[in-house]
């Protein structure tokens, strides 16, 4: 697909719908195929709706939850070595977001007169829009593409255009994977790319489990109210009819997997309806659903991750503390 509609401040902005190259279940299927079943879990896609999409915002200002801020370090320190070493056309982003963070590497193409066209990627439509809207304001050089999709369905109906593309998958998304789940991904995303595109990627490390416990049990309930939002979110999707009082918020580090793993446990033994399945699932008390693992890396797991993948490493940037990594890597 060549771009052609890129939008400009002046336009009033829509999202095109990327299509997915392979068949992708739906809401409906999910649940079938995982939450009626046990163990039951499901896909933390279905947290960002737009009300989990701000509850996620306000996690990353959080004091506990230090991977956005240390990420913001690191790409505010390294925008400028980035952006001299890509010169991207494109900047195409898996599951942006508010962009907030991507801002430094627009600052940094500012500052190098890198024009570039940025192509976001997410399942929220709303706040791909308000995002989109706001950017326009602040970058009016930049294009704007923002894409509608799930990166589960395959990367290849991306846009292409001529010249040079990064490709941006920040946030320690990746850790929402299984490992083996996220090399397959990572394959995909090598396989979206040309020869010297490039893909910058952040990474959450392993670390000391207290803080690692902290950053997803804050103090002010946030990431609890932002887990019990997936129940809201099928309440209104498949009128079902979860009552979220009696559902508690868990997230505890898993030493020997060495990721979070985040559940919803029922508090009491219950039944809830699904209407739009004709179904309804009993509950015992202290039962769970996954809602979310998230995967820490090491430095060398991080590297064979990409490597596998095919990709060459161009630069390994971390934080004093080694919290956190961001790498830049090139087909
Ligand atoms: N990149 C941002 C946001 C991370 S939160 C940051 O670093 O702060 C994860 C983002 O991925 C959310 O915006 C969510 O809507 C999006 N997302 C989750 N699953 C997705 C999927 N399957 N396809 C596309 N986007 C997805
Ligand atoms: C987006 N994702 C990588 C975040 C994480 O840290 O796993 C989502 C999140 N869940 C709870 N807190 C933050």
């Amino acid at each position: 697909m060549q771009i052609s509609n890129y939008h400009t401040q002046q336009e009033e902005i829509a999202c095109t719908t990327i299509m997915p190259t392979r068949m992708i279940p739906d809401m409906v299927d999910d649940v079938r195929q995982s939450l009626l079943k046990t163990p039951r879990s499901l896909s933390p896609k279905y947290f960002y709706d737009e009300r989990g999409s701000e509850l996620f915002d306000q996690i990353c200002s959080t004091p506990e939850y230090y991977p956005t801020r240390t990420e913001n370090r690191l790409l505010s320190k390294y925008a400028i070595d980035i952006i001299r070493k890509t010169r991207p056309d494109q900047i195409l982003e898996l599951g942006s977001g508010y962009s907030t963070k991507t801002r430094r590497l627009f600052d940094a193409c500012e500052a190098m007169s890198q024009t570039c066209i940025y192509a976001p990627l997410d399942v929220c439509e709303e706040v791909l829009i308000e995002s989109a809207q706001k950017l326009s304001e602040e970058y009016e050089w930049l294009g704007l593409n923002p894409l509608l999709g799930d990166y589960h369905g395959g990367l290849g109906n991306l846009p292409a255009s001529n010249g040079s593309h990064l490709f941006v998958f920040l946030g320690s998304t990746i850790g929402n994977f299984e490992r083996a789940e996220a090399i397959n991904f990572i394959k995909e995303v090598y396989k979206a790319m040309r020869y010297g595109d490039h893909l910058l990627i952040g990474v959450d490390r392993v670390k000391q489990d207290n803080i690692l416990h902290a950053a997803y049990n804050d103090a002010q309930g946030i990431t609890a109210e932002f887990n019990l939002n997936v129940l809201h979110v099928l309440n209104r999707e498949l009128k079902a009819n979860f009552n979220t009082e009696e559902f508690t918020h868990s997230a505890i580090f898993n030493k020997n997997k060495e990721r979070i793993e985040m559940r919803l446990i029922s508090n009491t033994d219950q039944n809830v309806q699904i209407n739009d399945l004709r179904e309804s699932i009993q509950f015992d008390c202290g039962e769970d659903i996954l809602t979310e693992i998230s995967q820490k890396y090491t430095y060398t797991g991080i590297e064979k991750l990409l490597t596998e993948a095919d990709f060459s490493i161009t630069d390994h940037y971390q934080d004093e503390d080694a919290y956190f990594s961001l790498v830049l890597a090139s087909k």
